[in-house]
Order: C-alpha cells, then structure tokens, then sequence
C-alpha cells in the first residue's frame, strides 16, 4: 500500500513478527497438551504447559493493544470492509483476553492442586480450546490483512 507510510510499514512487520512468535508459543502449547494426554504418569508436560500459558498470558495483550493502534485503525479508514473487519477483530480481542484469563485461573489451581480430581483434564480441555481460537483469530488477520503485513 504506497498511500502507507513506511512507519506504518514497519509496526506491521513487526505485528506480523509476533504473529510467530505466539503462533510458535502456541505450538509448543498444545504439543506438550498433547503429551499430558498421551504421557499422564509424566509431570515434565504439565509444567511446560504452565510455562507456554504464562508467556501467553504476558505477550498476547500488549500485542492485541499495539496491534490495534498500529494497523486495525489504519487499515480501517482504507475501506468499509476493513472497517468491518477490524472492529470484528477487536470483538475477538476482548473474548479471547477473558478466556486467557480464564485459561491462567484453571492453571494456577492446577499448580496449587496437581491431584484435584478434574483439574487435569479441565486444564487439557481448556488448553487445546484456547489454542485453537487463539491460532483461529491469528491465521485470520495473515489472510485478510496479508496486503499490509
Ligand atoms: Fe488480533
Ligand atoms: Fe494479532
């Protein structure tokens, strides 16, 4: 987009930059769910599902904030589709910040509890529910804002 400034170029790369990193976060996320279903006599699983929800909960929301000063209010005034688009994207933004609340409250009396009857499976459940709308959410702005980042 030649109308952008290169400014604007380069706080998309950037979003776009950390695109990855939580995609990769989110990878490892649901990997190590995969082995406390797979491996549950194996506490290592559980800890490094702990460690992949925490860096989530500390990178997705200063990303979600930079991500709509930076390109969603740009992009909006280009067309009223991205207009839409971007206010959907920011709807998302709310939700899934509750749910990763949510997701780091089940974690943390997992941790207190490790034997609570129930408390294993929730925070599988939960887990590989929240990667899945999380990656959701992500794949879709690199789709549809693939012109700008
Ligand atoms: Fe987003
Ligand atoms: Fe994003």
């Amino acid at each position: 987009m030649s109308s952008l400034t290169p400014t604007f170029h380069a706080r998309a790369e950037r979003i776009h930059r950390e695109h990855e990193v939580i995609e990769q976060t989110l990878a490892d996320l649901e990997l190590n769910l995969e082995r406390m279903t797979t491996h549950p006599e194996n506490g290592e699983p559980a800890g490094m599902v702990c460690r992949s929800g925490r860096e989530l909960a500390k990178v997705l929301p200063p990303h979600c904030k930079r991500e709509e000063e930076d390109l969603h209010d740009v992009v909006a005034d280009v067309s009223p589709q991205l207009q839409e688009f971007t206010r959907l994207m920011k709807e998302q933004h709310q939700t899934l910040m509750a749910r990763l609340n949510e997701f780091v409250a089940v974690l943390q009396t997992f941790e207190s509890n490790p034997g609570a009857p129930g408390g294993r499976e929730m925070l599988i459940q939960e887990g590989k529910s929240l990667v899945r709308d999380i990656r959701r959410h992500v794949a879709t702005e690199e789709t549809e804002l693939k012109g700008f980042l």
